[in-house]
């Protein structure tokens, strides 16, 4: 654990890059309607420019190695991500380049991007208010700002032999306090980038349910979350590891059962920087 990236471990895991397979599978095919609005109207912000592509660009930060343009791409979460990235997506030469960097110092020039993507970053580290800061820095003045940010209190299973919602809790208040993260970060963006002098904030859901989602994806994501945060659940949290095991079994099997009904709401946030 580093102070600046608390999940370092679970981050290198072999199960994190399961998990952001099943999520880019989840959440994408939602989560590009926002994207290509955010486009179009970038384009539409340039005078001139009739083209629907940005002009200066996006920026996807800490990106992993996750490419989520291409939905069931295979991340590697250490700091061969970016040349890994750079040698399976060298097909769009130029168009598309990766930098290894640190999200509080983005080695980017002020305003040099049309959009600015973070997905599935801000509720992992600490002082996410200071990382949006330095998103805004790089975000060109009249361009926009994309964020997955995850709230760990919007996630709803049947009451089953366990309740889930009974370790959801404990890991949003004391896995959250023994990092110094916050893990319910999506309730909190508009106050954050509001209080940043944003504008055209929007707050969308991308809903991960056993409606929208195959049920063997949503199941897979949560074997992935088991598989990965079990240990730290036991050590930083009242839940012992077992018991971490066991709810996430119940939440498992509950998503498998075609009788039964799951969904993980997943806050997406925009924010346009003023001219
Ligand atoms: C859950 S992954 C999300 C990856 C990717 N954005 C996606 O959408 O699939 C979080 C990423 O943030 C990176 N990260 C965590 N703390 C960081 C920091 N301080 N600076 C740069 N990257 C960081 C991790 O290494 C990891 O690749």
């Amino acid at each position: 654990m580093t102070d600046l990236n608390p999940q370092a471990e679970q981050m290198a895991a072999e199960s994190m890059v399961r998990t952001l397979e099943a999520q880019t599978l989840a959440i994408w095919p939602q989560e590009q309607l926002a994207v290509q609005t955010l486009c179009v109207a970038g384009v539409a912000s340039h005078a001139g420019d009739s083209r629907c592509r940005l002009r200066n660009g996006r920026r996807d930060v800490a990106s992993g190695g996750a490419i989520p343009a291409r939905a069931g791409a295979r991340h590697r979460h250490h700091r061969c991500a970016s040349a890994r990235a750079r040698e399976r997506f060298a097909r769009f030469g130029s168009r598309l380049t990766f930098e290894h960097g640190d999200i509080y110092a983005i080695p980017a020039a002020d305003r040099s991007f049309d959009l600015t993507v973070c997905r599935h970053v801000l509720h992992a580290i600490p002082h996410a208010e200071r990382v949006i800061a330095e998103l805004v820095r790089v975000t060109r003045p009249g361009g926009y700002l994309h964020l997955i940010v995850e709230d760990y209190g919007m996630l709803y299973f049947e009451r089953g032999a366990l309740d889930p919602e009974l370790m959801w809790r404990a890991v949003t208040h004391e896995f959250a306090r023994a990092t110094s993260t916050d893990l319910s970060i999506g309730r909190h963006a508009v106050g954050l980038l509001t209080a940043l002098g944003l504008r055209d904030i929007t707050m969308d859901y991308v809903v991960v349910d056993t409606v929208r989602v195959p049920r063997a994806t949503f199941a897979s994501m949560l074997e992935a979350w088991r598989d990965g945060f079990v240990d730290p659940i036991g050590e930083m949290t009242s839940i012992s590891r077992d018991q971490a095991v066991a709810y996430f079994n119940e939440m498992i099997s509950q998503v498998r059962d075609p009788r039964r009904y799951a969904a993980w709401m997943v806050p997406v946030a925009s924010a346009r920087r003023p001219v």
